[in-house]
């Protein structure tokens, strides 16, 4: 069985045929009571899995999350990165992820060795990485940040100190004209918030000229420019659910629609249109999670994310910072 199961998880996930009558809600639902087992899902997940998951939540959520729970397994509804970051925070449990390889293009655009040498060339520079990272980077940081603490943590570093920023050149940008400091960026970029087109916005913002532009910290900059508010997808959200408006055009990733669309029913929500011909867009990584994989990594309690013990204690420190901070700012319980 072994042979059989490494085998098809050569794929990143077992590819194993599922009974299509079987529920797979109910299914799921009884594998978390047997197993102790709790679904933390990122706002990019389908829907469907959005509608399973015990919390649904941004990066710094989804840690904190992490950090606190008492369930035997965490089975990890995200990208690669999020489940390591699980695994920093809580070594203790088993971390599950529906597919192993559900990366993450700005995570791939930092690659270790490299961005080592780039910080070997900057020694008197602090390094700030936002989360989006390897846990090899984290472990070459000194804090990490999220797009919903980025500002309290730079905040928290004195003004003379020079800092160096990885791997998103998108927000470390943003981050420099917010806070008015001269942060070295490397240069990363997401290939989903990169993709927004100005000239298709534009024209949707004239047939629309009531819709309130949200978009994420990710985007460029002249995507930014004509924002109304920018925030982490729960701070997008919490925005889109308070705010008086009653149409939004969303500059982020898809799946956040659902969240937004069912904590509103009476809003109009506008996926904001990308340079290519399609519609819409979703992250290709976060999308090979799928209720199916889903429920046969519970199942079966593969793929199991796994790390070194050293690689997670050196990780560990600059998360442990940002969790410190996010405390003393009031951003996390
Ligand atoms: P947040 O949900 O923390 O805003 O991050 C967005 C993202 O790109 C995750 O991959
Ligand atoms: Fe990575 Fe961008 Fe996908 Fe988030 S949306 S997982 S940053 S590629």
């Amino acid at each position: 069985m072994n042979i059989a199961k490494n085998r098809i998880l050569e794929k990143g996930f077992l590819d194993i045929e599922i009974d299509p009558r079987l529920d797979l809600f109910a299914e799921i639902e009884r594998l978390k009571k047997e197993k102790n087992a709790v679904i933390l899902a990122h706002y990019y997940q389908e829907p469907d899995i959005q509608d399973v998951a015990d919390f649904i939540g941004d990066s710094l959520g989804l840690a904190k999350q992490a950090q606190d729970t008492d369930a035997d397994i965490i089975v990890f509804a995200g990208v690669h990165f999020m489940a390591e970051t699980a695994k920093i925070l809580n070594p203790a449990k088993k971390v599950l992820l529906p597919d192993l390889k559900a990366g993450c293009s700005l995570a791939d655009s930092a690659p270790a060795p490299l961005f080592k040498a780039f910080k070997e060339k900057h020694p008197d520079h602090l390094v700030i990485s936002y989360i989006n990272c390897t846990a090899e980077i984290k472990a070459l940081s000194d804090i990490i940040c999220t797009s919903g603490n980025a500002e309290k943590i730079i905040e928290s570093v004195p003004k003379d100190q020079p800092i160096l920023f990885a791997p998103d050149k998108n927000l470390g940008a943003y981050l420099n004209k917010k806070s008015g400091r001269n942060m070295l960026l490397w240069n990363g970029a997401c290939m989903v918030h990169e993709i927004f087109s100005l000239e298709k916005m534009t024209k949707l913002k004239i047939r629309h000229p009531q819709a309130k532009i949200l978009a994420h910290p990710e985007c460029e900059e002249a995507i930014l420019a004509i924002a109304d508010y920018i925030g982490s997808t729960t701070q997008l959200l919490k925005y889109s659910s308070s705010d008086s408006a009653t149409q939004y055009i969303v500059a982020t990733e898809t799946g956040i629609l659902h969240q937004m669309q069912q904590n509103s029913p009476n809003k109009t929500f506008i996926p904001a249109p990308p340079t290519n011909s399609c519609a819409c867009n979703d992250c290709p990584h976060m999308k090979l999670n799928t209720l199916e994989k889903l429920y046969l990594c519970m199942q079966y309690e593969t793929p199991e994310l796994t790390m070194n013990e050293e690689l997670r204690i050196a990780a560990k420190r600059s998360m442990d910072r940002m969790m410190e901070i996010s405390k003393a700012a009031g951003l996390i319980g």
